[in-house]
């Protein structure tokens, strides 16, 4: 065995850009009083923040989106394809989360089991799914806001409220949330986590109401056809068709039995959230037992909303009538139901909010122990002394992250997040086969049915959805990570703490062989 079990040899493996941090190494550095989280949530606590993060910009604003252009009422089929790639996903999470139980999620996962070089490749990665999602979903939350504030009359000035069909405009909205969000979050984590229950009670009632209320209204002629007929895309699509599509050479289209996975690849976005149950795993009390519950727990209950959603939107108005912008609440409104429709909207506002925070919340965590680690200026991983939070990660991430949702538009960037955080579930996958077979002595509370049937099925899955992607997002994807792999080499490699300890040992190791 090398170093990295305990025995006092240091294999080439730990000198390279592969080297592994111990999952032991990575335990003892939470305990490092400085640099320690404080661990006070319960597995109810991660559910709600699963649930928090997971339903949001995606059912109240991708649903009808998608219908509409994409996929007809077999949008509900969709949601099932994506649920069931995220549900491969979290069986892997939960394994990763219960056998290394310390911030940073996938990354600190591929830390020890990949090496070092894949850990920082999927903590860039994170850090595009986590910033660029919350910046999206910002931007998402002040287009209810305003048309809210429309309703009652109070209207921000054009160069304030967001860029809208090619004239630019700053979102003032978008940005203050971010900050505001910013500071709860550096105030400690019960205080979040209490606001976030309060957020996800409102916002899990407004669901259901779209459900039960919505069910009265369904007539059983708008969902033929169900699987409307696939139809080219205008033009041709180019590289804004999926991936897949060109590969295989299908004419670009929409709708058809294609349609409903292209679909799938872009409602994803609505699950995106239940793995960063995972980056709080150092915070929680019982993180063997409950971030597995959290996991899986908010994952079945979001699936069955999303289901029952998409089932009733479409069954309300045909598909072609629905609504992009806020479909759920412009169905009861056109049925004649405004009451509704403005307490949809009011819960989707509040709803955002969490999603947003809790977005912000998993990057900085990733962030905090990417700096931990040296891989980024270590200045960034002090925990503050009295709130115990990664105050200067959150803090730095959080003006970043209000300054791009300032400037950001919803619809491309969506798409870049869900290949981020696809690629993430792939690498998770190979990680869970890799530590079982370098670590079969960690002891794992959660194991993986089936391994490694499972992990490799959850890999074909993930990279299936991401083929159906369009290739302009796989090119953007690609200079995100080419520009990583830069900071990688020009900085992370050099001050890596893993890498640091290596040459100390190495240095020693010489010493005690001088005559
Ligand atoms: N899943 C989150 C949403 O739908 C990111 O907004």
């Amino acid at each position: 065995m090398s170093t990295q079990h305990g025995t006092g040899k240091v294999s080439r493996r730990d000198r390279g850009m592969f080297r592994t941090k111990t999952v032991e190494q990575s335990i003892q550095d939470t305990e490092e009083p400085e640099h320690s989280l404080k661990k006070s949530l319960s597995a109810l606590d991660l559910t709600v923040f699963g649930v928090g993060v997971v339903i949001g910009t995606g059912i109240f604003v991708l649903t009808g989106k998608i219908a509409k252009e994409q996929a007809g009422p077999a949008v509900a089929i969709s949601f099932v394809v994506a649920g069931v790639v995220c549900a491969l996903a979290a069986l892997c999470y939960a394994e990763f989360a219960s056998t290394v139980p310390v911030a940073g999620s996938a990354y600190t996962f591929s830390y020890a089991s990949l090496g070092e070089l894949p850990a920082w490749i999927i903590g860039w990665d994170l850090i595009l799914e986590l910033a660029l999602g919350c910046a999206v979903v910002a931007v998402g939350w002040s287009g209810y806001i305003r048309s809210l504030m429309d309703t009652a009359g109070w209207h921000l000035p054009p160069g304030l409220s967001g860029t809208h069909g090619g004239h630019f405009g700053f979102d003032l909205l978008a940005c203050v949330l971010v900050l505001v969000l910013t500071g709860v979050l550096v105030l400690g984590m019960k205080l979040s986590s209490r606001v976030t229950a309060v957020i996800v009670g409102i916002k899990v009632t407004v669901v259901l109401l779209v459900i039960i209320a919505g069910a009265f209204f369904i007539s059983g002629a708008n969902y033929h056809p169900f699987v409307p007929p696939s139809r080219p895309t205008a033009g041709g699509g180019g590289l804004s068709a999926p991936l897949a599509e060109l590969m295989f050479g299908f004419t670009p289209s929409n709708f058809g039995v294609m349609g409903i996975f292209a679909a799938a690849a872009v409602v994803f976005f609505a699950f995106i959230g239940f793995d960063i149950v995972a980056t709080a795993a150092e915070e929680t009390r019982h993180p063997q037992r409950d971030v597995p519950r959290g996991i899986l727990g908010s994952l079945a209950i979001c699936t069955l909303l999303y289901v029952a959603v998409s089932v009733v939107v479409t069954g309300m108005e045909k598909y072609s009538r629905l609504s992009t912008d806020a479909p759920l609440a412009d169905a009861f409104k056109d049925l004649g139901h405004p009451f509704f429709a403005d307490i949809i909207s009011f819960g989707a506002a509040v709803g955002l909010t969490s999603v947003c925070m809790i977005l912000l919340l998993g990057q900085s965590r990733v962030f905090f122990a990417m700096s931990r680690d040296g891989l980024m200026p270590r200045i960034f991983s002090r925990s503050h002394p009295r709130f115990g939070t990664p105050y200067r990660a959150t803090i730095l991430l959080g003006v970043v992250v209000a300054v791009a949702s300032g400037f950001t538009s919803i619809d491309v960037l969506a798409e870049l997040v869900n290949i981020g955080t696809l690629f993430a579930f792939v690498v998770v996958a190979l990680g869970v086969i890799i530590l079982r077979r370098s670590r079969p002595d960690l002891p794992r509370t959660f194991r993986t049915p089936l391994v490694p049937l499972v992990p490799i099925l959850s890999v074909l899955a993930s990279v299936w959805l991401m083929l159906n992607l369009p290739a302009e997002t796989w090119v953007r994807f690609a200079i995100w990570m080419v520009v990583g792999f830069g900071v990688y080499f020009v900085y992370g490699r050099g001050h890596s703490r893993l890498g640091l300890r290596v040459r100390q040992r190495d240095g020693e190791g010489a010493a005690g062989t001088q005559p």
